[in-house]
């Protein structure tokens, strides 16, 4: 079996979205970080934060990250957060094609407006956006592979590259 593909970038980036579309193109299983940790935990993201603090949510998705790290032929998309912990990436850089997703707060904002289940953007959503894509940008332009998917009107063109890519990295 292959790498996986690890999905990363900021809320509202499309990591789920465009995953969705190479599972359905692949067949590769498609593996949602936040849906696993909310299994685990018996609650949402929102009661985690509220009621365990984030500190605890890191440690549920530093966990998963160094369980999953150890798969094969996976599609992982990981929150918005993972790159916080550089051991995260580092341990999915070692059996997987980590490939960040880009998006300028425009469109995030968008694409997240009438979500309301981002503890970390509750409130007003513009500020908090720009406050967290601001202190992690660093962040996500250090990871190789990056795709910035802003104004793309459609995740399809994006999966298609990610696909490619996957396939000549493998082949
Ligand atoms: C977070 C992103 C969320 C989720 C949690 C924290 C972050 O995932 O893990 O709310 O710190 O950026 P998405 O990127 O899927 O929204």
């Amino acid at each position: 079996m292959g790498k996986n593909i690890v999905l990363v970038g900021f809320m509202g980036s499309g990591k789920t979205t465009v995953g969705k579309l190479i599972a359905a193109e692949t067949g590769m299983p498609l593996l949602d970080m936040d849906s696993m940790i909310e299994e685990k935990a018996g609650k949402t993201i929102n009661a985690i934060f509220a009621e365990d603090g984030e500190p605890r949510f890191r440690a549920y998705e530093r966990a998963l990250a160094r369980e999953l790290s150890q798969t094969e032929g996976n599609i992982i998309s990981t929150g918005g957060g993972i790159v916080l912990n550089p051991d995260n990436i580092a341990d999915f850089e070692k059996t997987g094609l980590v490939v960040c997703l880009l998006a300028d707060a425009e469109t995030v904002l968008d694409r997240v407006k009438h979500d309301e289940s981002r503890p970390l953007l509750a409130g007003d959503k513009e500020t908090a956006i720009l406050d967290i894509l601001a202190s992690r940008k660093h962040l996500y332009e250090s990871i190789a592979h990056r795709i910035d998917t802003s104004g793309r009107p459609s995740p399809k063109p994006t999966a298609r590259e990610i696909i490619d890519l996957y396939e000549s990295l493998e082949s």
